[in-house]
């Protein structure tokens, strides 16, 4: 293929990398289920969190159904014979994606739950997933304006520790320094050191400001660094 074609393939995530375990390619819409189910899986400090939620679609319902449906083109899947095992998902412009989420997603789920009781204190994960659809928290503005692109990167533990999270953060990271992107972070909960030693491994470093601590780790790289 032609360099040019090459990189107009990998600024769309329309590559499609064909190992003997697995296929990395764009994702499809029938892939959505997968997709809930995998941040359900993956959902507590990077383990499964199944156990924890009634409703099973609330952690896919935050972090990967709306990448999905809204932006669809940025949106990488692994899969081998048992199905869709794993995604990457982001977007280029985190203050832009809060407020399309405002305007596009959130509305959507807050006609379909219960709105959480007013001042009470999350007592249940369930209920704190809510509380996020209902009262988003904005990503911390100096983190958003520094490193505008975030992801999110989740693999079911049959493909884990086999190179894949690595090549999926590859292609989607050459993907967006093709779309200009210089910079992207991710937010790990601080409990995931699995995670956190993934993404130090590959050159994101921790971005602590926040004071008194969050539960989010803020992890940050800037893309002309290799
Ligand atoms: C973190 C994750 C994306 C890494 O993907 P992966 O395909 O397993 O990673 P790779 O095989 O490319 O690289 C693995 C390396 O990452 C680091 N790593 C990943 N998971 C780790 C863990 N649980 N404990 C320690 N190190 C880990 C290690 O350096 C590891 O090298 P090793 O396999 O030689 O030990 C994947 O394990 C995952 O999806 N975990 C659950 C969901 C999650 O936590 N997502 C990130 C949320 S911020």
């Amino acid at each position: 293929m032609p360099t040019c074609c090459v990189l107009q393939s990998l600024a769309r995530l329309q590559l499609i990398l064909m190992l003997n375990y697995a296929t990395i390619r764009p994702y499809r819409s029938e892939d959505l289920e997968f997709l809930y189910e995998i941040s359900l899986r993956t959902g507590h400090m990077g383990g499964d969190a199944s156990h924890l939620y009634r409703d099973k679609r609330l952690m896919g319902s935050i972090y990967s159904a709306p990448y999905a449906v809204l932006e669809p083109e940025f949106v990488l899947v692994v899969a081998d014979e048992q199905g869709v095992g794993g995604f990457i998902a982001g977007t280029d412009d985190t203050n832009a994606w809060e407020e399309r989420l405002e305007r596009d997603w959130w509305p959507i789920l807050r006609n379909q739950l219960t709105p959480p009781p007013l001042h009470a204190v999350a007592a249940s994960p369930d209920l704190r997933r809510i509380e996020m659809i209902f009262h988003p928290r904005r990503t911390p503005s100096h983190i958003a304006e520094a490193f505008p692109a975030h992801l999110h990167l989740n693999i079911l533990p049959r493909l884990q520790h086999q190179g894949l999270g690595s090549r999926l953060l590859k292609i989607w990271i050459g993907a967006a320094s093709g779309r200009g992107v210089k910079a992207l972070h991710v937010g790990v909960n601080r409990g995931n050191t699995g995670a956190i030693a993934f993404w130090r491994s590959h050159n994101f470093k921790e971005l602590e400001t926040e004071s008194p601590k969050t539960r989010t780790l803020w992890m940050g790289r800037k893309l002309s660094v290799a």
